[in-house]
């Protein structure tokens, strides 16, 4: 039996979207308000999503309070509340699109989670706008 699992969290970080090979005008124009010198601040929201087998003895497919551990300690002790430009190794040198965040996310989850289990990413950045990654080029 194939079924999938999700779990919601969430994480307040701040970014700027900047291509740095770009005129400050360029990113202006293309980016607006994400390319504000400042930055600004986002409540993402994330949904982890797991796909595989039922384990036939416990009824489970994954432990939630595990994978709750794992999301804790591997995207919200490292994302919430930092600037992920500038606080963050990942997003130094990475433009911190929300498709980048989810792509971002998807590695760091997927390290802790069994080969066998199916691992998608949705990310919200705003209530409308949202990205899913399910691993690939
Ligand atoms: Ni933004």
């Amino acid at each position: 039996m194939i079924i999938t699992v999700s779990r919601k969290a969430s994480f307040n970080a701040a970014h700027r979207l900047h291509v740095k090979a770009w005129s400050d005008e360029q990113n202006k124009t293309f980016f607006g308000l994400c390319n504000n010198a400042n930055y600004h601040g986002h409540n993402y929201q994330l949904i982890v999503s797991l796909t595989g087998e039922v384990d036939p003895v416990t009824g489970y497919l994954m432990d939630m309070k595990s994978l709750g551990e794992i999301i804790r300690i591997e995207i919200e002790e490292r994302f919430d509340h930092r600037n992920l430009n500038l606080d963050t190794e990942e997003f130094r040198e990475l433009n911190p699109t929300a498709e980048h965040i989810a792509v971002v996310i998807w590695g760091l989850l997927r390290k802790k989670i069994k080969e066998e289990i199916k691992l998608k990413v949705t990310l919200y950045e705003t209530e409308r706008n949202f990205v899913e990654y399910t691993g690939g080029a």
